[in-house]
């Protein structure tokens, strides 16, 4: 099966994304997935890691009637309602997400992977993990069992999120930051890069250094 999937983002995730899929195409020879391009409503006509840029996110509602699949790829740290925002706008159903896992990667197999969940290289998901719509979870990121994440999450690479935890919505496990068993990190929460948290972070806080402590309130626009 060679199914294509249009890429919402930048070089960034995006980039990431897309070669999560050529690296499954060329080195493990799983061609379930294609590349057909990005979208991106700052780069229209242009290209992006060679990619064709297909349009902005206005063109979201007439590529929905055609046979593509779609992976959001928007998620900017400290400003994670405005990554939420975008993604609302477009009104994608959850049959129209791809899923990604990269062939080095670990999944349990009672694990549950919502639509349009990217899980990178070499990253563990453990038994009975469950991890929301659209979150990625990036190369050497680890996610103990039983635990729980929603929607539009972002797990940096060599991040490691223990078990039992619980995270809400759109909220982020940064740069090789650890998560304690069974903690609990609101919507729209961040753990700063390399922090170690050790109490539960409420919505809307980005929490720093080890042990983890209040740093201020993400970005509301
Ligand atoms: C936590 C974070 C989001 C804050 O970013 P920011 O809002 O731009 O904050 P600033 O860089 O202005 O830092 C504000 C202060 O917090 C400190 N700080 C920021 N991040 C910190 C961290 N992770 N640990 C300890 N202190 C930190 C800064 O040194 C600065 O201190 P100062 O005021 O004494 O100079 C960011 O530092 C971070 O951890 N990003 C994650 C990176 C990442 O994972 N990228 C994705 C790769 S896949």
């Amino acid at each position: 099966m060679n199914k294509k999937v249009i890429i919402i983002g930048g070089e960034g995730n995006g980039g990431v994304v897309a070669a999560c899929i050529e690296d499954n195409r060329n080195r493990f020879n799983d061609l379930e997935w294609e590349v057909a391009g990005f979208i991106n409503d700052f780069e229209k006509g242009k290209t992006i890691n060679g990619y064709k840029v297909l349009g902005g996110t206005d063109e979201i509602g007439r590529l929905l009637e055609e046979d593509y699949f779609f992976m959001y790829a928007i998620h900017m740290i400290g400003r994670n309602v405005k990554s939420e925002e975008v993604f609302l706008q477009m009104n994608i159903p959850d049959s129209k997400f791809a899923t990604i896992v990269h062939k080095t990667a670990f999944v349990a197999d009672n694990a549950v992977l919502e639509p349009g969940v990217l899980v990178m290289s070499n990253s563990y998901i453990g038994p009975a993990a469950h991890i929301g719509k659209c979150s990625l979870v990036l190369a050497n990121a680890l996610i103990g069992h039983n635990t729980t994440v929603g929607a539009l999450c972002h797990f940096s690479v060599g991040s490691i999120t223990s078990s039992y935890v619980t995270i809400g919505n759109v909220s982020d496990v940064t740069l090789g930051a650890k998560v304690l068993e069974k903690r609990k990190l609101g919507n729209y929460s961040v753990a700063g890069a390399n922090s170690l948290i050790t109490h539960d972070i409420p919505d809307y806080e980005i929490h720093v250094g080890s042990p983890a402590k209040f740093l201020k309130k993400i970005k509301l626009d």
